[in-house]
């Protein structure tokens, strides 16, 4: 059975864009494949969260990845500072990563251009740290978003040149694995880009929202003036809602407010609403879920450490066999 990774940064709350563009994906392929799904709170620390946030971001995406459907007796869900491995393999890694590849990578620069203040040299081999989390346990595929691929890229290079190096075939090659070819767009609620927690308040739907405070958002989402032709081209932040609505809306309903729009008779509000609604409905079963489980220390812990446990079986295996590839040699 081919392996999976994934693992979502711990920096809050998880939104609608990781529920359909990551947590769905995550959750069919649970049981098809040797699944690990991690969260990523030794990522997180680039950013400089304080130990208490640390803690509680940690738990939320927990939370969150089994209200949302990861079941832990199918997948092996753990938190990455949990599984020292991927620490050691980082460090090996980074000996064969070189300062102008790493330069070079786009989220290097966006997050440079963001933050001039704060490039740190964690930021700069970020890409190293992704590989170690996916080639520790020989993943062949890795279902994230569009954004990942050259990190992804990154991830072959470095195993390869590893293999290369130590005249080894070991390490074998992930590529990014959607169900579709065409990945879900969900948009943000800002006009612009896609759902993002870093892109301003009111932006993301959060999958812990209340129905209050995800009507509040929608009804505050960007729209322009209106349509004034017939059948004219949606504006990017009208597009945007509709493509939110094709995600949790019926199919009925889309033709109907596409229809108006057309016709120029659409009130905003009215779809706003609706949106809403469906949203509400749509991440309910999810948000009862969150409920329940946040408060049961005891089940998450006990997920948590089944899940380390598991994790750490398969890393530790890996780094036994790179140790002794390297060279490290007991005497
Ligand atoms: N870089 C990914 C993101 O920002 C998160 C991530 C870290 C990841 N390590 C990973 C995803 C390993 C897949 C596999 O979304």
């Amino acid at each position: 059975m081919e392996t999976v990774v994934s693992g979502i940064r711990s920096t809050g709350n998880l939104h609608l864009g990781n529920y359909y563009g990551a947590l769905q994906n995550f959750i069919k392929m649970q049981s098809e494949y040797n699944c690990f799904f991690f969260i990523a709170d030794l990522h997180s620390l680039t950013t400089h969260p304080t130990p208490a946030d640390l803690h509680t971001n940690v738990k939320q995406v927990l939370v969150e990845y089994l209200a949302a459907g990861i079941d832990p007796d199918k997948a092996t869900i753990y938190v990455q500072s949990d599984v020292p491995e991927i620490s050691e393999l980082y460090l090996y890694l980074n000996m064969n990563a070189y300062l102008g590849e790493l330069e070079r990578a786009t989220s290097f620069k966006d997050k440079v251009r963001a933050n001039p203040d704060n490039v740190n040299a964690g930021l700069l081999t970020y890409p190293v740290l992704m590989a170690a989390d996916i080639i520790i346990h020989k993943a062949t595929k890795v279902p994230v978003g569009k954004d990942q691929e050259q990190h992804l890229e990154m991830a072959r290079t470095f195993g390869n040149r590893f293999n290369r190096l130590y005249n080894h075939d070991y390490f074998p090659e992930p590529y990014a694995f959607s169900y579709s070819d065409n990945l879900v767009k969900i948009p943000g609620l800002d006009g612009k880009g896609k759902m993002g927690k870093s892109e301003g308040e009111g932006n993301a739907i959060f999958l812990g929202d209340t129905p209050e405070a995800i009507r509040k958002k929608v009804m505050r989402a960007v729209t322009d003036g209106g349509p004034t032709l017939e059948n004219q081209t949606k504006p990017q932040e009208i597009q945007n809602l509709f493509d939110l609505m094709k995600v949790v809306s019926s199919a009925d309903t889309v033709a109907h407010f596409d229809n108006l729009y057309n016709t120029c008779s659409i009130r905003y509000g009215d779809l706003k609403k609706q949106l809403a609604e469906d949203m509400i409905i749509a991440t309910a079963p999810i948000r009862d879920r969150i409920n329940a489980i946040a408060g049961d220390a005891a089940y998450l812990s006990k997920v948590a450490q089944h899940g380390a446990d598991k994790a750490r079986e398969s890393a530790a295996k890996t780094i036994r066999e790179v140790r002794e590839i390297i060279g490290f040699r007991k005497f």
